[in-house]
């Protein structure tokens, strides 16, 4: 999907921690990468609440464009930390990239590896296993509105909702042609596009997408389209995840759905994610935050982040490492050699070791 990208060098990743469980859990993905041989060299930078911290600096002068030519895609921990309370940093850093680079599908794989880990009952790995396809650079998160009389019984705040024909069409698209190229776990095909909105209350947004919904749908004869509204696919997420398989939505529903989508993984610790714009530099994170309550403590579990890596490694061509390292974590939840929070015992770089050792293999 990355034509730009040519397999036979090394890839230069940029690698950015950020804040909180970020720094402990990117170190245990670069080491699974570099346990499974694969052949990229990895640049740190120090972009988070620390550096903001202390020069006040979020992202350097020319930063975004210094990712995007210097580098084959980027890996990213979290942003958030609670001596900055306007999470201006966090804001600038991760929205930043997406929208300045123009990171416009956030493609958000939601896979149970073991029933185990599931918190639903009679649930097995196939049942759950489809894919969130986030728009991630419009809707509510624009910044587009304003505050006016601020602190004052008059105050009114606006947020406004911006969808763009070619915003919806190019991610109702990008779902479509998912759909079309990439397989179940399973190996069978997958067959369905889901577009979810709330088109009942919120009519002007919710009748771009369903306008272009249709128009795009009606290019994928092969492929079935479907809707429903976020309300009611909250409910049918718990209710029976069996029925998903492609899900396209805008940038808040997606940001909300897939935080429960990861619930249904094993929690927020196993959740990666891509933010990608085909023949561009992309950027990689997992789903979670940066967690302040557990963080420095060894405790946060590093296998979304790991998959996380996975992810860039396959989006970068490569087949042989990232399915050792998915077969590495595999093994490790079968064999709870992992964090308390999915049901092991280790600590975040013995999880991080163990799979770094069976990547190695
Ligand atoms: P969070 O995802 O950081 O964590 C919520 C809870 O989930 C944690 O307290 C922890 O119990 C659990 N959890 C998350 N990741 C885990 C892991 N790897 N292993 C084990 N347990 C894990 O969400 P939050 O508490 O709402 O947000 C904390 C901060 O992170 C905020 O500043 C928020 O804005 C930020 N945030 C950043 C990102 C990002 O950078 N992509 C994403 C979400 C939240
Ligand atoms: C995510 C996060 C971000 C989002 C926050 C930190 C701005 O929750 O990546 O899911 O809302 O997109
Ligand atoms: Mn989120």
């Amino acid at each position: 999907m990355n034509p730009r990208i040519n397999q036979q060098s090394k890839k230069r990743i940029a690698v950015i921690p950020g804040d909180g469980i970020g720094k402990e859990v990117i170190p245990q993905a670069l080491q699974v990468m570099q346990a499974a041989g694969t052949a990229v060299e990895f640049t740190e930078f120090d972009w988070g609440a620390d550096r903001y911290l202390g020069d006040g600096t979020t992202v350097p002068p020319d930063g975004f464009a210094m990712l995007g030519r210097d580098f084959d895609a980027i890996l990213v921990g979290a942003f958030g930390d609670p001596r900055v309370k306007t999470n201006i940093h966090a804001k600038e850093i991760l929205l930043g990239m997406r929208f300045k680079m123009d990171l416009y599908a956030n493609v958000r794989p939601v896979r149970l590896l073991d029933a185990a880990l599931c918190p639903l009952k009679d649930v097995e790995p196939k049942d759950v296993d489809f894919v969130v396809v986030r728009e991630n650079t419009e809707g509510l998160y624009t910044d587009a509105g304003g505050v006016f009389k601020q602190d004052t019984a008059d105050e009114i705040a606006t947020q406004e909702d911006i969808n763009t024909r070619k915003g919806v069409e190019r991610i109702v698209r990008y779902a479509f042609e998912y759909c079309r190229q990439n397989q179940k776990l399973d190996g069978s095909p997958r067959g369905k596009v889901l577009m979810c909105d709330k088109s009942n209350a919120m009519t002007h947004a919710g009748g771009l997408w369903q306008r272009v919904f249709k128009e795009v749908s009606a290019e994928y004869s092969q492929v079935t389209a479907q809707h429903m509204y976020v309300d009611a696919l909250c409910m049918q997420m718990v209710r029976d995840p069996r029925q998903f398989d492609v899900i396209v939505t805008n940038n808040m529903f997606g940001d909300i759905i897939t935080d429960l989508a990861a619930a249904l993984q094993g929690g927020l610790g196993m959740a990666a994610s891509g933010n990608i714009h085909p023949g561009r530099t992309s950027m990689f994170e997992p789903v979670h935050g940066s967690a302040p309550p557990i963080a420095g403590k060894n405790i946060p579990n590093p296998l979304g982040a790991i998959l996380t890596g996975a992810m860039m490694l396959r989006h970068l061509g490569f087949t042989r490492e990232p399915d050792k390292i998915e077969a590495a974590v595999l093994e490790a939840v079968r064999q709870k050699k992992t964090t308390q929070d999915i049901g092991g015992t280790l600590g975040t770089r013995e999880a991080g070791e163990w799979v770094a050792q069976a990547a190695r293999g």
